[in-house]
């Protein structure tokens, strides 16, 4: 039985940190944030929003649009690691939100949890519900998966240029309209690291950003080995000789912490997988350097980022490679539209690789592009860490959804921070009442309870 995406809805939040606003106040130059991590503007929640808002608002798009009831949905999961609740599951506060439209209790025969695992927990997601509807558990109904971040980092840290938030809804079926996943392909790499990890009641996450970037890198290229394996062994994709398994998939989303590092990670891939194949050579000549080897080939991610001397010489190697006619060609036809919604947004942890699956589908067939048939390749990392890849192929009923997607309209009109409301959403200092902008159409959180007895419970209303 097929398993795939059949439609998918975006809620970003309306306000917006702008990337030379930001450089100003920190005193960094906005090049680094433009041009060195593709960091445009950063969706910012309002004091009135939180995940389980964000994933709700999500959520009623897509069943608007597709005209669905909650009778139609079997599944509910939400994926975030924006959890505010040690126990209370995401999923649930979602569907008390979505009843205020649809009626008390038309959810309630709704299965669902909330998934963690940074920002890799949704595409776990995802797999698991596919399987749902494989194992022909689904009965006719669909599956909806949300994944919901707000990634804030400390103030003044390097994390900061790289915030964001907002919430992407996929519907899952049988026949789907959008993406239909590649049956046993998906691949997992997994081993404990403290890269990005964010202690119980601790807002914000303790970052080794280096270290996390390589690691995203390593820990990608593991599971692309496994990928090869599989993909091979189901018939999925035979690799010819002289050729990388990359050859075969037409448009690959990477996870997004910033845009630039979808190309730093396909830059990454392509070294490895290309290395060792005659086109290897043509392009060495190119770049005019031997690609540079670590004093200690087989040493650790700290041995690694310590060796000052390769790290130079391989940034060295990086620069002159990803401006090879070669590489070029790859980047442009296979990842920078995807690119294009993460550089407006920023970075959405669980949503980011599927908000840039969304701008890849928009701004291809923008292009004129014809996307039916072709294989789209998923790169998932989540910090502590995980990745996963996995694929799909583009189904022909995209064409009526890639018509009507407009990101920006999706958006709506945005409103830009000043230093000093950036500053007080930052440190929390508005209440939900004391919002910056009053919305219509949507839920917004109402409070928090901080009695003794009922501390922490939420309430939420839909503003007509
Ligand atoms: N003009 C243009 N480019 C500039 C620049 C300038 N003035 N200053 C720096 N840059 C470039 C750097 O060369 C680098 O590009 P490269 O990686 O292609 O060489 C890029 O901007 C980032 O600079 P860098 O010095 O590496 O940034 P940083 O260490 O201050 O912060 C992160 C970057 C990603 C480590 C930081 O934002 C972070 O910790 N983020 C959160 C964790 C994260 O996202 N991890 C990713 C994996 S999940």
């Amino acid at each position: 039985m097929a398993a795939g995406i059949d439609d998918i809805s975006v809620y970003i939040p309306k306000l917006y940190l702008d990337a030379g606003d930001y450089a100003l106040m920190r005193g960094v130059d906005a090049t680094k944030l433009r041009d060195g991590l593709g960091v445009n503007q950063m969706a910012m929640v309002d004091s009135n929003q939180d995940p389980a808002c964000l994933a709700a608002n999500a959520c009623l798009r897509i069943m608007q649009s597709n005209k669905l009831s909650p009778d139609d949905i079997g599944r509910l999961y939400v994926s975030t690691e924006s959890s505010f609740d040690e126990s209370k599951a995401m999923n649930s506060y979602v569907i008390g939100m979505l009843e205020q439209v649809y009626g008390q209790g038309s959810f309630e025969h709704c299965g669902g949890v909330e998934t963690k695992f940074a920002c890799v927990s949704g595409s776990y997601a995802l797999y698991d519900n596919a399987n749902w509807i494989r194992a022909g558990e689904a009965e006719g109904m669909n599956a909806l998966v949300v994944v919901s971040d707000i990634a804030k980092y400390d103030k003044g840290s390097s994390g900061e240029m790289t915030q964001g938030a907002g919430a992407i809804a996929m519907l899952l079926n049988d026949e789907p309209r959008l993406l239909a996943f590649d049956p046993k392909v998906t691949a997992t790499s997994i081993k404990d690291e403290y890269d990005f990890y964010r202690p119980f009641g601790k807002e914000t996450p303790i970052v080794h950003g280096q270290y996390s970037n390589l690691l995203y890198l390593i820990q990608v290229r593991n599971a692309l080995e496994i990928y090869k394996k599989k993909a091979a062994a189901s018939g999925i994709i035979s690799v010819g000789e002289g050729r990388s398994v990359l050859d075969y998939i037409d448009h690959l989303n990477m996870h997004l912490p910033y845009a630039k590092m979808g190309k730093k990670a396909l830059a990454y891939l392509v070294r490895h997988e290309w290395r060792s194949l005659p086109r290897w050579k043509g392009v060495i000549d190119k770049v005019g350097m031997p690609e540079p080897v670590p004093k200690d080939p087989r040493g650790t991610i700290e041995s690694i980022l310590g060796d000052a001397e390769f790290m130079e010489s391989d940034r060295e190697f990086q620069k002159r490679f990803t401006r090879t006619d070669e590489f070029q060609e790859v980047y442009e036809s296979k990842l920078a539209s995807s690119l294009v919604a993460s550089s407006m947004v920023g970075n959405l942890y669980t949503a980011s690789l599927y908000l840039g699956f969304r701008s890849t589908i928009e701004f291809e067939f923008q292009k004129g592009a014809d996307l039916e048939g072709q294989r789209f390749g998923f790169g998932s990392y989540g910090s502590g860490s995980s990745a996963m890849i996995f694929s799909g192929v583009i189904q022909p009923g995209y064409v009526q959804l890639a018509r009507d997607m407009n990101l920006e309209a999706e958006i709506g009109p945005r409103k830009r921070l000043s230093a000093d409301q950036y500053e007080m959403i930052h440190g929390n200092q508005l209440s939900p009442e004391e919002s910056i902008l009053s919305s219509s159409k949507e839920f917004v959180l109402v409070d928090v309870n901080t009695t003794p007895e009922s501390r922490g419970q939420r309430r939420y209303v839909f503003n007509e």
